[in-house]
């Protein structure tokens, strides 16, 4: 369903309009293709006080001594910068937080529209509440940012737990990239070291294996060919009577079509042989349904056969695949939550339960299956996405649904896409047991 609206803004008189009647003005976003590699602007790096990291970040541009990426040309020349990245690792008091305002501040109104802020902060500490305070206050001021800073850019904080600054290359290469366009107002939190990135950067998942359940359609369908385009071999799963679209998109990137209901009770064999090997490198659990009702007027049956698609086959097969080995060492699984699993949403009690529950099992799982498997688990959490499932959503709540963000429009499914293999590719080992939102800073549960 195309959102007329945004169109709309994007036309003289529909930016005259809603600048004169105070309406949402969503900036055309600009995402990753061909066309659009990179943001197509310096980065900047700025300091807040001293670092506390053991040597710079890892930012992919060159930087000059003075901390900006790319032009050699004059001031007057230098194009605006697309993107600002602040280590605040340092920040330890609340005085330190003079040195975040100094920093940014000055570069707030030349940041180029579709730009990225990124503040590098530490976990706030359990001994010193001092530091705990300073680093916390940096959520909400990155939070206020993404809701301010309109025009169609971000800001997002990413807390180091360590001082190796290779941690976060991963996380920085994506949040500097048209990759993460519907990424805003998140907290990303990374733990432990962080394997070099692949050698092909333009095929990080090369010689992987990935199965993604809900493939035919939608969302499934995207990051099935996202993953593709990354190098991977990509098992698609889906029911059986989706049939021609499942074929469809597995011809489509050359990979193989599993037509199975992954409520069955041998869904976990199946999946087992119809691997090369019998193993794989990435799962992804995006299959989901909503039977929405409030709960006065919802059935046994609607309540379970949300629950069974979107958690329990989840935990079973998780379980299934792990318990034999079947996901390979450095391997990952993401599953997919929703901000209703956060907010909660009337008419979706069962939804929200089962979203809420993926949550509760990648955070619990997620260290225990990187020691004992060498796996990463993470969740997506979609925020509003223009599929056939917000398509069949009654118009005002999708209406809502689409401007109730600090970037005023729905996401696509390829912004999910696009996290999803953010978060299965090898090189962001450090993050684990992390639920991003991929919702353009949604009000819902914000
Ligand atoms: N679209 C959104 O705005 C949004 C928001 C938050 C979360 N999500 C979640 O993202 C995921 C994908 O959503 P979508 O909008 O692409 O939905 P969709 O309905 O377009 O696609 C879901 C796919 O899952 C498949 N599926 C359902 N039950 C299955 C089963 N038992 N076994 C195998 N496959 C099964 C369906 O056949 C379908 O192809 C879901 O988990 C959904 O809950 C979507």
């Amino acid at each position: 369903m195309a959102d007329r609206y945004l169109h709309f803004t994007g036309t003289p008189p529909g930016r005259f309009l809603t600048r004169r009647l105070g309406l949402p003005r969503p900036a055309p976003l600009r995402r990753f293709g061909p066309a659009a590699t990179d943001l197509g602007g310096p980065v900047i790096l700025r300091t807040a006080g001293r670092s506390a990291l053991d040597g710079p970040l890892p930012l992919d541009e060159p930087l000059t001594p003075d901390g900006t990426a790319g032009t050699a040309g004059t001031q007057a020349e230098a194009p605006r910068p697309a993107a600002v990245v602040l280590d605040a690792t340092g920040v330890a008091g609340v005085a330190d937080l003079a040195g975040v305002h100094s920093a940014l501040h000055p570069l707030m109104r030349s940041l180029a529209p579709g730009g990225r802020i990124v503040v590098v902060g530490a976990r706030p500490s359990a001994d010193d509440h001092h530091q705990a305070a300073a680093q916390q206050a940096l959520e909400g001021f990155t939070r206020s940012l993404a809701k301010e800073t309109g025009g169609g850019r971000t800001a997002n904080l990413v807390r180091l737990t360590s001082p190796d600054p290779a941690a976060a290359a991963s996380t920085l290469r994506f949040l500097l990239s048209p990759k993460s366009a519907y990424v805003s107002g998140q907290v990303l939190e990374l733990t432990g070291t962080a394997p070099a990135a692949a050698a092909d950067p333009a095929r990080p998942l090369a010689g992987r294996t990935a199965l993604v359940t809900g493939a035919a359609r939608g969302i499934g369908a995207a990051v099935a060919e996202v993953l593709a385009r990354d190098g991977a071999r990509v098992i698609c799963l889906d029911v059986p009577g989706a049939g021609a679209d499942l074929e469809r998109t597995a011809d489509a990137l050359d990979g193989t079509a599993l037509p199975l209901d992954i409520t069955t009770g041998d869904a976990a064999d199946r999946i087992v042989a119809a691997l090369p090997g019998g193993e794989l490198d990435i799962l992804v659990h995006n299959a989901g349904i909503t039977r929405d009702r409030r709960l006065a007027n919802m059935s046994a049956d609607r309540w379970s056969q949300v629950l069974d698609v979107n958690l329990a086959a989840v935990l079973d097969t998780t379980d299934a695949l792990l318990k034999r080995g079947a996901v390979r060492r450095g391997g990952s699984v993401v599953a997919t939550a929703s901000i209703a699993g956060i907010a909660g949403n009337t008419g979706q009690t069962n939804y929200a339960a089962s979203k809420a529950g993926v949550i509760g099992l990648v955070r619990s799982l997620a260290p225990r299956a990187a020691a004992a498997h060498g796996v990463t688990v993470n969740a997506v959490a979609p925020g509003f996405i223009e599929t056939r499932m917000t398509a069949a959503v009654p118009l005002f709540i999708r209406e809502a649904g689409r401007r109730m963000n600090s970037l005023a429009q729905g996401g696509l499914p390829v912004d999910v896409a696009e996290a999803t293999a953010y978060l299965a590719d090898p090189a962001s080992g450090a993050v684990n047991g992390q639920v991003l939102r991929v919702c353009g800073q949604s009000l819902l549960g914000a």
